[in-house]
């Protein structure tokens, strides 16, 4: 769609002076990386067109140690610009969400705002109900600052980088008023050449380190793990939860973290972080043109310890390593190359006419060949690599500039402690499709989990770096609240820690209230997962209703709420009476769907104006009392 103009402000104040040249602080909330590389590109693309201003790329978690020091910091911002993504539920990142929450609740955050200009990128995927949510976040306080151009909706669905650029050429002239200076030659007009992020690579002889698993044994020593402490745990148990006749897979997984100094609550996720399998790895060490047992140790600073020009830098993975392993645990190989990788490769290809075709896919003009060629058909970084075999970079390049690092996968955990305090289960579906280029994909950390030998088969099991993270989903404190629990395929996993945690406590003599549980699966012959466990949850009184949809039983559909939609009194009824409601699982599909279902039924069964109702919608979820865990 065209983007709108952008709005003119005017006079622009002058922004702080930070010795003598103008400062710009460039924010990120990121989850997987794709913000934090905005903010840094951006970054970096700025500092090269206005030579008297500062840019400052701030982590939001980083910024301030303490809520109120968010208040006293932004007060004496003049000019920042935020890179926002807009994550599951419509949530903030891990990293942004001290921030967000900071922002958003409480008393007027208005005030700081007096001085401030500026400008969000928001990252978000059209498909989901909150798209781009958390990038309107100064909107919610009223305060002086001026917004100095639109919000850019950045859409994962399509091209975001398409939209990122579109949203800079909204800026450039925006900051040519504020930021310029006589001497700086570059215009708004004029093609800017981003200087490619390169690590030092020192090669060292194959003895030099015998210790390959060092990182992650070390990693048990961190007092507190999180995603950049991960703590090596053991795979206790392995299962196959399909029944023979399904032909997809769904794996029960249980992390062993006895001894690990790990521990969890009833609703928490887990992280994981898988490694590429043997195929993958030996493609991508063909493609670069090095063997598997290649040593070395690489640097973001220069041997005086001076750091290396770029600030797009991130820290390196720990080594030396071999190559070998760093493919297997650090880099992403299956998803899409950026634009940006693609121009690193071109840097390095031999063949003029690969590198000539390489920048054109990146550059403007090859904007609807690379949406379709690279983003429609899931073209994977050794696909695209694979088409132009002349481009060979070196190491330090393509961990730098062409590979991202490869994410840790989130599980909502499926156990409780009450039960399992040893123990983390997890529950996963399997990930394997046939791409538009006729790729096999198969989910890497699902692919993993289904292949881990348990510990109860060998001594020698699998094992993978894990750290626990919050969740906010979670039993009401008061085990007589009602519960109604919506949870259809692996949205299920959340709901059988509730349960596993509602049964230990009927166990100690608790009194429970009502708790009643929608499920949907396939058919009862294949994909009816834990179905021996939700019947003794029924049996012992832990779960009080278990009501489960069939989608291809019958000669129609049947979904979680079409069951939800039959049981509209009772579910009023709970809801009437303090009760909560949870949903978990698909947020494109089913979430959308039982969010719709569940407005009719407070709509007819409150007897509620369509306003009405909507205000009370958003009252439960206000009070903590409508939540949802979906991705
Ligand atoms: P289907 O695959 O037969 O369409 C778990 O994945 C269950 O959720 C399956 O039975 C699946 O049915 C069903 N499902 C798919 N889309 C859904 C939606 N929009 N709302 C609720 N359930 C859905």
């Amino acid at each position: 769609p065209p983007r709108p103009a952008a709005l003119k402000v005017a006079p622009p104040p002058e922004i702080e002076q930070d010795d003598g040249r103008k400062k710009v602080t460039v924010f990120f909330g990121t989850q997987t990386g794709t913000a934090e590389g905005f903010a840094k590109a951006l970054a970096e693309e700025a500092k090269a067109r206005y030579e008297k201003a500062v840019f400052k790329v701030v982590d939001m978690d980083e910024y301030a140690a303490e809520d109120d020091e968010y208040g006293e910091k932004m007060k004496k911002e003049n000019f920042a610009l935020f890179f926002m993504a807009t994550y599951g539920d419509g949530e903030p990142t891990d990293n942004a969400a001290r921030f967000y929450k900071w922002f958003t609740e409480g008393e007027e955050k208005g005030a700081w705002l007096n001085n401030l200009q500026y400008a969000v990128f928001g990252l978000g995927n059209r498909q989901y109900e909150h798209f781009n949510k958390v990038s309107m976040f100064p909107q919610k306080k009223k305060g002086g600052a001026k917004r100095i151009i639109p919000v850019g909706l950045g859409d994962d669905d399509q091209c975001i980088e398409d939209d990122f650029s579109a949203w800079k050429e909204l800026l450039w002239p925006e900051l040519d008023n504020l930021l310029r200076d006589e001497d700086d030659v570059l215009g708004a007009t004029t093609p800017y050449t981003a200087t490619i992020p390169e690590y030092r690579v020192v090669f060292l002889k194959p003895d030099e380190g015998a210790h390959l698993d060092k990182s992650w044994s070390l990693a048990n020593g961190y007092a507190v793990h999180d995603i950049h402490h991960p703590c090596r745990s053991n795979v206790a148990v392995r299962k196959e939860l399909h029944k023979p006749a399904s032909d997809r897979s769904c794996t029960h997984l249980e992390f062993d973290i006895a001894s690990t100094g790990l521990s969890y609550e009833t609703g928490d996720h887990v992280g994981v972080y898988a490694e590429n399998y043997d195929e993958t790895v030996e493609e991508a060490e063909r493609l670069l043109g090095y063997s598997a047992d290649t040593f070395f140790s690489i640097h973001a600073d220069k041997e005086d310890g001076t750091p290396l020009g770029s600030s797009t830098l991130a820290s390196p993975f720990s080594s030396p390593v071999t190559l070998r392993a760093a493919l297997t645990r650090y880099a992403d190989l299956l998803n899409s190359p950026k634009k940006s990788a693609l121009i690193a490769l071109a840097t390095h290809a031999s063949d003029p006419a690969e590198a000539e075709r390489l920048k054109f896919l990146a550059s403007p003009a090859g904007k609807d060949e690379y949406s379709q060629w690279v983003v429609a058909s899931q073209r994977s970084l050794l696909e695209v690599m694979s088409e132009f075999p002349s481009a060979k970079p070196p190491l330090g390049v393509f961990f730098a500039a062409i590979a991202p690092r490869l994410q840790p996968r989130y599980y909502s955990i499926s156990s409780s402690p009450k039960m399992a305090p040893t123990r983390i289960h997890v529950t996963c579906s399997l990930v394997y499709e046939t791409t538009p280029t006729g790729r096999v994909h198969k989910g890497i950390c699902s692919t993993w989990m289904k292949n881990a030998t348990p510990l109860e088969e060998s001594n020698d099991c699998s094992w993978a770096p894990i750290f626990v993270r919050q969740s906010n989903f979670k039993l009401p404190t008061d085990p007589k609240v009602p519960v109604i629990m919506i949870g259809p395929g692996t949205g299920l996993a959340p709901f059988r820690g509730f349960l596993q945690e509602r049964l230990a406590l009927k166990e100690s003599g608790i009194e429970l209230g009502q708790a009643v549980l929608f499920f949907g699966c396939r058919n009862r012959n294949m994909d009816y997962i834990y179905e021996e466990e939700l019947d003794n949850f029924v049996a012992k009184g832990a779960l009080s209703e278990l009501i489960v949809a069939f989608s291809r039983e019958g000669p129609t559909k049947q979904y979680v709420q079409h069951k939800m939609a039959e049981k509209a009194p009772e579910i009023w009824n709970s809801i009437s009476q303090g009760g909560y409601v949870y949903v978990c699982g698909d947020a494109k599909g089913m979430a959308r769907d039982v969010h719709r279902v569940l407005h009719t039924i407070v709509q007819e069964q409150g007897a509620m104006d369509s306003s009405k109702t909507e205000s009370f919608v958003k009252s439960l979820q206000m009070e903590g009392r409508y939540l949802r865990d979906v991705w």
